[in-house]
């Protein structure tokens, strides 16, 4: 791939810029000052530089955001943050989406991308990729409501029966549970359907992708997430 080209690849601006930015000097591989916007690469663990800036070489990019509250998952957000406002210009020049959404007072693990098979491969309503959210609740967690939310419930203008596995009550105003589609307010109109309600609710968990193992992000913080954690995400039952 050209020198220009695979600058425009990574978000780093038009053609146009990217050709200026070569020819001014600030792009860089190896410790080499490239000029030559027509210059081929190797793209195989390619870094490059720019403006004393090291980038590596993605052809997509997955990333794990450990979402705080607050934050909206669209890009227009009206009145909080935009979790894109947590992200830099070459990024968000690649359009990165989030993979599924999360409301702004949810907090956790939120994977965001460019890739759109990966996207479909985790937010088509048949894939059925788990997610496993932890939630405080505003009145004691029943049995009958455990049970009831392990059975199914109705949600109002949605098809279908939607049932929860792996209920555990953790604390009397707290349960886990692991839901398998993501329709809007999912879990928070489950709880409202066996007569509870959520206070507060975190995703901890996508596939067999935990916040844990994501060696200690910190709500606010992404990283990119390697392959062996691309396919930890897409991992479903059958
Ligand atoms: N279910 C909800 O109700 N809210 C979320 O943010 C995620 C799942």
């Amino acid at each position: 791939m050209f020198l220009e080209k695979m600058l425009q690849s990574q978000g780093l601006g038009s053609r146009k810029h990217c050709q200026l930015l070569i020819k001014n000097g600030a792009v860089s591989i190896d410790g080499e000052t490239l000029i030559n916007p027509k210059h081929k690469l190797n793209l195989n663990n390619l870094e490059f530089t720019v403006h004393g800036e090291t980038y590596q070489y993605r052809e997509k990019v997955y990333i794990a955001l450990n979402k705080p509250r607050g934050y909206e998952c669209s890009h227009q957000a009206t009145h909080h943050f935009s979790v894109f406002d947590l992200f830099d210009d070459a990024l968000m020049n690649r359009g990165i989406q989030c993979v599924g959404r999360l409301d702004q007072d949810t907090t956790g693990l939120l994977l965001l991308t460019d890739d759109g098979q990966f996207l479909q491969a985790l937010t088509h309503p048949k894939k059925h990729v788990a997610k496993v959210y932890c939630m405080n609740t505003a009145d004691p967690v029943t049995t009958e409501q455990m049970a009831q939310l392990e059975q199914g419930v109705e949600l109002r203008n949605e098809s279908g029966i939607f049932a929860a596995t792996n209920v555990q009550r953790l604390a009397e105003y707290q349960l886990q549970m692991t839901v398998h589609q993501g329709v809007y307010h999912q879990v928070k109109r489950m709880l409202a359907a066996v007569g509870n309600k959520v206070e507060q609710l975190h995703r901890k968990q996508i596939g067999k992708l935990g916040l844990t193992d994501l060696s200690g992000l910190q709500e606010g913080e992404w990283t990119y997430l390697s392959a062996a954690q691309i396919e930890m995400a897409k991992f479903r039952e059958v």
